[in-house]
């Protein structure tokens, strides 16, 4: 409940540039968690809409989440993404990092 609310005033906060045509241009969707090093946001999903990728419009929501993550102490931003793809070229364009110290682990049920 308290990330809904963090969500809430987060989705509150989006300025009009982020509409076009009075539509919105795509969302992103996390929560933040406490990590031993402080706080951290894990970004579980980020979609911009399929009509108008490519134009710039994801590396300015992600621009805008970072500002207002900051302005709420937390200090870093991790996520999962397809390796070799093009969300992994985005968000390394955007200047994120492999991170080499983590392993992504799976297990079918
Ligand atoms: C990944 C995504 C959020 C990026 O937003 P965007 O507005 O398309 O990206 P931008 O225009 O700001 O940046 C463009 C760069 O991102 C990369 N890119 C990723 N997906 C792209 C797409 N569908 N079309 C064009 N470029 C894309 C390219 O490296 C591109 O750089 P280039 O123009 O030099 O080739 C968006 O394309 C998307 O929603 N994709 C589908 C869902 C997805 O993969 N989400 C991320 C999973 S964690």
């Amino acid at each position: 409940m308290k990330t809904m609310k963090r969500f809430k005033s987060l989705a509150l906060l989006l300025p009009n540039k982020f509409l076009e045509n009075d539509t919105l241009i795509g969302f992103i969707a996390g929560n933040s968690k406490k990590m031993y090093t402080g706080l951290t946001f894990y970004l579980a999903e980020f979609c911009i809409n399929n009509q108008i990728q490519g134009k710039g419009y994801g590396s300015k929501l992600l621009l805008y989440l970072e500002e207002e993550l900051k302005k709420r102490d937390i200090q870093s931003i991790y996520l999962l993404t397809a390796t070799g793809g093009l969300a992994e070229a985005f968000y390394l364009k955007n200047n994120y990092i492999v991170y080499e110290n983590r392993v992504v682990m799976k297990k079918n049920l």
